[in-house]
C-alpha cells in the first residue's frame, strides 16, 4: 500500500517513502492526459463533495476535473450557496454531510486546522485544499512533481522560495515536502514576511535577492496575500516590485538551466514581472497540468486504488 491512511491533510503528516509513492502514481496519470480518452471508470459509483469556503479557480477546478477524469459523482458546494451564510457550523455542516454517507470530502477553509478537525469528525477521507496559512499539501505535490520533472532526484537540488512566507501554506507544504526529500530549501523575503524560528523546519534564510537567485535551481515565487496582511508588511507594491519582484535583470543572473515556478494567482508586476511570468524560464502552467494528474493519484489512492491496476 502506498497511504495507509484515511486522510491527506499536509505534507507535515506524510513520509518521503509516501510523496515518492503518489508522485509516481501522478506521473502514471499524467501519462492519460495524452490519450483521446482522458477518463478512466475506476471511481463510479463513489461520491466525493467539494467544499470551498475560500475563493479559488486552479484548486478547485483541477479537483473537479480529476474527480470527472476517475468517473467519481461529484457534488460542488461554496459557503456562499450553501447554509453557512445562514450561519451554520462546520461542525454541524459536517455532521450532515457524514448522514448522507459521501465517500470522499476536498475542503478549502480560512481556518488553519479545519481539515484535521473534519478527518477527526467525518468517516469518509478528507483532503485538505488550503486552511489558512497552514498547509496545501496538493500544491506541495504538484510543486515537488514539477520539480523532479525538470530535475530528476531532489537530493541536494537547491530551491529557493521568495515573497510572503508569513502568510503562505503554499510555502509551508513545499518545505515539509522538499526538505524529506532531501532538496536544501532557502526562503528569501522581507524581514516583515519571514517569520520568527522558520529555520527550525530546516531551511536557510537569505534576505539578499540576488544572493538567493544566483544559487538556486528553483525559484518558488509566492504570490503577495494582500487580503491576508492586516497592517502593510512593506511599503507600497512598487517598492516591493523594486526590491524583491522577479524581473528579467533578476532572472539574469540564475544559473543557466535554472527555472522560475509561481502557484497562482500572480500579481503581475508585483513579485513577478509579466515579462517573467510569460517568459522561458517558467513553468508554470506545467504546474497547473501536474496539479491534475497529483489529484487524481491521491483521490486514487485514498479510495483504496490498487496501483498495480494501472499498468505501467
Ligand atoms: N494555487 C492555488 O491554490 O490557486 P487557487 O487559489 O486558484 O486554487
Amino acid at each position: 500500500m502506498i497511504l495507509e491512511r484515511k486522510d491527506v491533510l499536509g505534507l507535515e503528516d506524510l513520509s518521503a517513502k509516501e510523496i515518492l509513492g503518489i508522485l509516481e502514481i501522478a506521473g502514471r496519470f499524467r501519462a492519460v492526459f495524452d490519450r483521446p480518452v482522458r477518463s478512466v471508470p475506476i471511481m463510479r459509483g463513489r461520491t466525493v463533495v467539494n467544499f470551498f469556503h475560500e475563493p479559488s479557480t486552479r484548486t478547485r477546478i483541477s479537483f473537479e476535473l480529476a474527480e470527472k477524469r476517475l468517473s467519481a459523482d461529484i457534488i460542488n458546494f461554496s459557503s456562499s450557496s450553501s447554509s453557512f451564510s445562514k450561519g451554520e457550523t462546520l461542525r454541524d455542516t459536517a455532521e450532515n454531510l457524514a448522514a448522507m454517507k459521501i465517500d470522499m470530502l476536498i475542503i478549502r477553509h480560512s481556518s488553519p486546522g479545519s481539515a484535521q478537525y473534519l478527518g477527526k469528525v467525518l468517516e469518509c477521507s478528507v483532503i485538505n485544499a488550503g486552511d489558512g496559512a497552514h498547509e496545501h499539501p496538493t500544491q506541495g505535490l504538484l510543486d515537488i512533481m514539477t520539480m523532479q520533472q525538470k530535475l530528476g532526484d531532489l537530493r541536494g537540488k537547491k530551491v529557493t522560495i521568495i515573497g510572503d512566507i508569513t502568510h503562505s501554506r503554499v510555502a509551508r507544504s513545499n518545505i515539509w515536502g522538499l526538505t524529506k526529500l532531501g532538496a536544501e530549501v532557502t526562503l528569501c523575503g522581507p524581514p516583515t514576511m519571514i517569520p520568527g524560528g522558520i529555520e527550525k523546519m530546516g531551511v536557510n534564510i537569505e534576505y539578499d535577492l540576488l544572493k538567493a537567485v544566483s544559487q538556486a535551481d528553483v525559484l518558488n515565487v509566492l504570490r503577495i496575500q494582500l487580503e491576508r496582511h492586516s497592517s502593510k508588511s512593506f511599503p507600497s507594491n512598487r517598492e516591493y516590485h523594486r526590491v524583491y519582484g522577479i524581473t528579467e535583470e533578476v532572472i539574469r543572473t540564475l544559473k543557466p538551466e535554472a527555472f522560475v515556478m509561481h502557484p497562482g494567482p500572480m500579481n503581475r508586476d508585483v513579485e513577478i514581472a509579466s515579462e517573467v511570468a510569460d517568459g522561458p524560464r517558467q513553468v508554470i502552467l506545467d504546474q497547473v497540468a501536474n496539479g491534475v494528474a497529483v489529484r487524481m493519484a491521491l483521490i486514487y489512492l485514498l479510495s483504496g486504488g490498487d496501483p498495480g491496476a494501472l499498468g505501467g
